[in-house]
């Protein structure tokens, strides 16, 4: 299940139908200085999966990409990794009062990763009254971004429906949130804030939340496909 993207880097995809959608999403897993996992948006855990994150080390951290569906199978992980630490974002304990959170993502690397990871909020989204509360990553010794909503990539083998969320009326292909996602955008200056700060840190690649990962000249792309954000 597990696909090696880069050193220290892995991700395993998985269907996901969301709102009517297939978009499909994108579980990362990222290897610790100190040789711990981190799980990134966590797929659906079955025994394979368990046998491949074990022969890379412990699962030490479980989080999610926001307060919309990167939070699913994490009580899957509660179970099966008593030891692991779960991170939420603000607004997912609400949400899931069925797990318990032993902390929350904000807005800079927390400690136990900082010498892997740089983590920042994107601001200035709210989805059905309640703030998105979206976390990116870089991993930055493969300078990859580690994207939520923010980034969809989809392409043109993917179902009319889901190119037309992604694309917008006009079916121009492009990088960046779904047409949806941009309705949500209720404060403009912190989003574009949030994005002008994501695009000062050095990658190339991006592992998108839903869509096909983006091999190199990711900043660029991305600073294009947010354009319009970033007049
Ligand atoms: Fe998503």
């Amino acid at each position: 299940m597990l696909r090696e993207i880069a050193a220290d880097l892995w991700v395993a995809e998985q269907p996901l139908r969301y709102l009517g959608f297939e978009m499909g999403r994108r579980m990362a897993v990222v290897r610790l200085a100190g040789g711990g996992l981190l799980v990134h948006s966590p797929v659906g855990l079955d025994d394979q999966l368990r046998e491949e994150l074990a022969e890379l080390g412990d699962l030490r951290f479980v989080v999610p990409a926001s307060i919309l569906h990167g939070h699913l199978y994490m009580e899957q992980y509660r179970d099966a990794y008593p030891q692991a630490t779960l991170y939420g974002v603000p607004g997912l304990e609400r949400k899931r009062p069925d797990l318990r959170f032993d902390g929350m993502l904000g807005d800079s690397a927390e400690p136990a990763w900082s010498d892997d990871l740089d983590q920042k909020r994107f601001e200035g989204h709210r989805v059905a009254g309640r703030v998105l509360n979206e976390v990116e990553f870089l991993h930055r010794k493969t300078r990859t971004l580690i994207a939520g909503d923010l980034c969809f990539n989809i392409g043109p083998s993917w179902p009319l429906k889901t190119r037309l969320l992604a694309w917008g009326p006009r079916m121009r292909r492009r990088l960046g949130p779904t047409v949806a996602f941009r309705l949500g955008i209720r404060d403009r200056g912190a989003a574009r804030r949030s994005v002008e700060r994501i695009l000062e840190w050095d990658f190339d690649r991006i592992l998108p939340g839903h869509g096909e990962i983006v091999e190199a000249g990711g900043r660029e792309k991305l600073r294009r496909g947010l354009a319009w954000l970033l007049r």
